[in-house]
């Protein structure tokens, strides 16, 4: 990954993250940083990919893991 120099570049980094994805498929963002991991992040996106295929919806549905948004004390 290059490093971001101006906002000019960020923004054209965001609007290539966004024109990557489908806006039809939803997506379920979890965070997987080191305070929720401690936490049990893991455990519940194994629990979401788990049921998500169980119930035959890979395709519709995206388990996404993130990094730590900031919301430490609430997640995962
Ligand atoms: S580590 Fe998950 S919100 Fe900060």
């Amino acid at each position: 990954m290059a490093k971001i120099n101006s906002t000019v570049e960020f923004e054209a980094l965001r609007k290539e993250i966004l024109s990557s994805r489908d806006p039809n498929r939803p997506c379920i963002a979890v965070c997987t940083g080191s305070g929720c991991l401690a936490l049990g992040a893991a455990n519940l996106v194994a629990a979401l990919k788990s049921e998500i295929k169980e119930q035959r919806l890979e395709q519709r549905i995206e388990v996404r893991e993130t990094g730590c948004p900031g919301f430490c004390e609430r997640g995962p």
